[in-house]
């Protein structure tokens, strides 16, 4: 680990110095990501908006686990996602992150019970306590009275509210957002965008949400925008 992320402050949850993204293919190479620098603290709840192609969802990808940067450093949780491996990885992302994406990802033939609980039953193997937690969640998400629907017999704001129900289960020290009301109608984004802050605030999560909407990029306590492939808070 580099100094620059051995000083990491108790107080960080995510600290990302120097990322650097370059996808090539035979033809070009594109450096989509030239240096992004981030720091946020337990309990921030931060938003990301920036033109469309900017590298928002790449950059997510990156501080989630899913990829993995060029170069640079990137601490999430006290995990060092650069030098850890495949399976470093997964534990990582099955304990210290939770993602909610544009689409749900619902399993369709899970009821959202069955959806919710299953990271949690995953991680502990505790079928009964996964239950549990996953009617807790689903009762705050306004869910309690659809807890056997399938994906296709709920809305698709009620999807996407499972789907914050399943990002929260086990308990992540950080949630990311990529676009979670993209898909949705303005009263239910309004809805879906009111819980995910609302449950961070409560619950002590730090949020870091990918936006196009100047109304929840606002909500948030501290506003970043991406262009050209860096990172400038406002
Ligand atoms: N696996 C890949 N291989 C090559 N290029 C990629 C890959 N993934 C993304 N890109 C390119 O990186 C750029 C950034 O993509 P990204 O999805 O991060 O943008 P974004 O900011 O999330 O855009 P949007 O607001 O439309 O969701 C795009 O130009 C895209 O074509
Ligand atoms: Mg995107």
């Amino acid at each position: 680990m580099n100094e620059e992320l051995m000083d990491e402050s108790r107080d960080d949850i995510l600290v990302c110095s120097r990322v650097r993204k370059v996808f090539a293919s035979e033809a070009e190479e594109l450096e989509i990501l030239g240096g992004v620098d981030l720091r946020l603290g337990r309990g921030d709840r931060a938003s990301i908006t920036g033109p469309s192609g900017c590298g928002k969802s790449t950059l997510l990808s990156i501080l989630g686990g899913l990829d993995r940067p060029s170069s640079g450093e990137v601490s999430v949780g006290g995990v060092d996602l650069v030098r850890s491996g495949d399976d470093g990885l997964s534990a990582f992302r099955a304990s210290v992150v939770g993602f909610v994406f544009q689409f749900h990802y619902l399993l369709k033939d899970f009821t959202a019970l069955e959806n919710a609980m299953l990271p949690a039953y995953m991680l502990s193997g505790d079928r009964k306590a996964a239950v549990a937690k996953a009617r807790v969640l689903l009762e705050a998400v306004g869910l309690g009275g659809r807890l056997s629907h399938v994906p296709a017999k709920l809305s698709g704001g009620e999807r996407q509210r499972v789907a914050i129900a399943r990002a929260l289960i086990n308990d992540p020290a950080i949630v990311l957002a990529d676009e979670p009301t993209g898909n949705l109608d303005r009263a239910s984004a309004k809805a879906v965008e009111d819980l995910l802050f609302e449950l961070a605030e409560r619950r002590g999560t730090t949020l870091l949400v990918v936006t196009h909407d100047p109304g929840m990029a606002e909500r948030a306590s501290r506003r970043f925008v991406l262009r050209d492939g860096a990172l400038a808070e406002s």
